[in-house]
């Protein structure tokens, strides 16, 4: 069963400063909520149960936004409305822990943080940066998890002039929405890329993946890379499939496309 997720939330949104500074990207709002309250949501239908969140001393506001806060309810509570707005939070409560990164050393290492705390074979990574709309992509990946009985990553066609941003997947064979994997390679150059499928911030991962994330060799841009540790592990024979997602890309990761993304959202 997946029924435990990890969202990493430790790095230091640098493409955002200095908006991101004392308020991380993942509370902005997008439509009417927060970034992050569409990917628990998200995870929360895929059948989720527990949820990890990764943030660091400089991201506690995050845990301070899900804690319950007696006195502040005190003040508001003739407003019935009101509380019940606040009162969302509280079904999030109960499915996330918090788990610390001390330092961002990059989103492999974040990932590794939770090592200790997977108890079934295969779990969910979700990116925040990366929001789907119109469809659940993590609900989609569980599925094909189960059909092929293998790790799964989302995937998605990009341009020539973009392969070199992502994280990019060569594949052996294709079934309609979904390809067998046989390789990855961090922000490729378009002569070296294996494809132009580009890889989105869903994936079902083995356990297996912490013993590869473990050798803590550092790839592109001087960070453990969660890519690395896939290849490493389709080497020692772990099956990977692409999943072609139907939902709707939204990228959040950048102040361009966080705009974007909000007028997109608010067209719905
Ligand atoms: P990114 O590489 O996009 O970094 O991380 P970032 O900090 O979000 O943004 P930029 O590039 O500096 O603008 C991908 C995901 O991994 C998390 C981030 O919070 C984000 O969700 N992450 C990254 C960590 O949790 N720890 C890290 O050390 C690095």
């Amino acid at each position: 069963m997946i029924n435990q997720a990890i969202i990493p939330l430790a790095g230091l949104g640098t493409r955002l400063l200095p908006l991101t500074k004392s308020f991380p990207k993942e509370m902005w709002p997008l439509g009417k909520v927060s970034i992050l309250e569409r990917i628990l949501s998200e995870c929360l239908s895929a059948g989720i149960k527990e949820i990890f969140l990764i943030i660091s001393d400089r991201k506690k506001i995050i845990k301070d936004y899900f804690e319950s806060d007696k006195e502040f309810e005190k003040k508001i509570f003739k407003n019935k409305k009101a509380l019940q707005q606040l009162n969302i939070l509280k079904k999030y409560k109960k499915k996330i822990k918090f788990v610390f990164q001390n330092k961002p050393l990059g989103l492999g290492d974040a990932v590794n943080t939770c090592k200790n705390k997977i108890t079934s074979s295969h779990f969910l990574l979700v990116l925040p940066d990366d929001v789907i709309i119109n469809s659940n992509c993590s609900k989609e990946l569980i599925t094909a998890h189960y059909k092929y009985k293998s790790s799964v990553v989302a995937i998605k066609k990009v341009s020539d002039r973009d392969v070199n941003r992502y994280g990019i997947v060569g594949y052996s064979a294709k079934n309609r929405n979904h390809l067998k994997i046989n390789q990855f390679v961090e922000k490729p150059t378009i002569q070296t890329s294996p494809s132009n499928y580009a890889i989105i911030g869903r994936y079902i991962l083995s356990k297996k993946i912490f013993k590869s994330l473990a050798s803590k060799t550092k790839g592109k841009l001087g960070e453990i890379q969660i890519t690395d540790a896939m290849q490493n592990l389709l080497i020692s024979n772990e099956k990977f499939t692409g999943c072609i997602f139907k939902g709707k890309y939204l990228d959040c990761g950048t102040l361009d496309g966080y705009i974007k993304s909000f007028n997109e959202v608010g067209k719905n």
